[in-house]
């Protein structure tokens, strides 16, 4: 057990209302949790404190050799009033990973467990209660050696902020209509594809605002050698159902390995569907939405669970999947993870982690 310190607000700040739409990404809650990491001394004085700008020197190594990984998840509210986390012990592992490839210290898995049960628990007030609504979570850790050249960091803070989100979709599952990217790439196998850390967004800017202003919502990378095999969407892995088998591109060293991605491959085996982790390449979904034989294709993540795609758009190539509506699959996959999220339905041992 750790001794998290604990420093409470002693001005709270005012809840948003129950019409509040909760744009993604706008508003925290009162506290947020931070440990700092020294050599030779390891992980120190883990807290939670109210939340706060930093004060940071302006040479911090983050700032000019990004050196970070962050985390995102969310704690849902359950109609008997629990708050109940999906998966933690997926998104502590991920992040072991990306520190280890980004030459950071791991976090301790109860520093982080006891990290995040502190805060949520303390602001567990600010899950919002309104269907499809939840709190998401952002853990992060920065290097903070106030220095100039390239070498791993000796000082680092860990933290985690909070921040109610509204619900995903309105009305239903919107389909979205993605873009094949085959100018820009995000990652090559080698590189840091498969570690969630600041540097595979921005590298994914160009070609996102370049879909946007051609009315695509995200990007479908291919692969940065050949340009050919599919890889995933700028936040979300990528499904597709081909004469009843479901496929996603296997994990390679430049894809991220979602939660979401994970959760469904074990639902799909756990309902006999047949799915297979594999190389795909564009070719092959050119033909399959061309023959009909694509019958749906899903992107997953922990924002909006499960997106049904209704167009693929390649080269000058428009591909409409399942008339532009969601497949049978993509909403069964939707519905049992939601459920089990919001305690509804029972899932597999050690998915959800009620947080006291
Ligand atoms: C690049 C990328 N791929 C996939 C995902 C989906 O991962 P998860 O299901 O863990 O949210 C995300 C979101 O975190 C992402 O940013």
């Amino acid at each position: 057990m750790y001794n998290i310190r604990i420093e409470r607000t002693t001005c709270p700040k005012e809840k948003p209302g129950a019409d509040n739409p909760l744009k993604f990404g706008t508003i925290f809650t009162d506290h947020m949790f931070i440990c700092d990491y020294i050599e030779g001394q390891g992980w120190v004085d883990p807290r939670v404190v109210p939340y706060q700008p930093l004060s940071l020197d302006p040479s911090c190594m983050v700032f000019h050799y990004g050196q970070e990984m962050f985390e995102g998840l969310k704690a849902y509210r359950s109609e008997d009033g629990r708050t109940l986390m999906f998966r933690p012990d997926k998104n502590i592992e991920r992040a072991a990973r990306s520190n280890k490839r980004l030459c950071m210290p791991e976090i301790p898995k109860e520093l982080f467990m006891e990290g995040l049960q502190a805060v949520v628990g303390i602001d567990k007030d600010w899950v919002p209660t309104k269907p499809g609504t939840s709190l998401y979570v952002r853990p992060f850790m920065i290097a903070t050696d106030p220095f100039l050249g390239v070498r791993p960091s000796s000082t680092y803070k860990f933290m985690i902020i909070l921040s109610p989100v509204g619900a995903y979709y309105e009305s239903g599952l919107d389909p979205v209509k993605i873009w094949i990217e085959d100018e820009y790439v995000r990652a090559v196998k080698g590189g840091i594809g498969e570690a969630k850390t600041g540097g595979n967004y921005v590298a994914s800017l160009s070609a996102q605002v370049k879909a946007h202003d051609e009315g695509y919502a995200q990007v479908l990378w291919l692969d940065g050698v050949h340009r050919k095999y599919i890889e995933e969407v700028g936040a979300m892995n990528i499904f597709f159902k081909i004469n009843g088998v479901v496929v996603t591109p296997e994990l390679n060293g430049s894809i991220l390995p979602g939660v979401t991605r994970q959760s469904t491959i074990d639902l799909c085996k756990m309902w006999g569907i047949p799915v297979e982790e594999k190389r795909i390449s564009v070719d092959e979904i050119v033909e399959a939405a061309k023959s009909g034989a694509m019958e749906e294709c899903f992107g997953t993540g922990t924002a909006a669970v499960v997106s049904p795609v209704g167009e693929l758009r390649y080269e000058n190539e428009k591909m409409v999947i399942g008339g532009g509506a969601i497949g049978p699959v993509t909403q069964r996959i939707y519905d049992t993870i939601t459920g089990i999220q919001l305690g509804k339905i029972e899932g597999p041992e050690g998915w959800v982690v009620e947080i006291k």
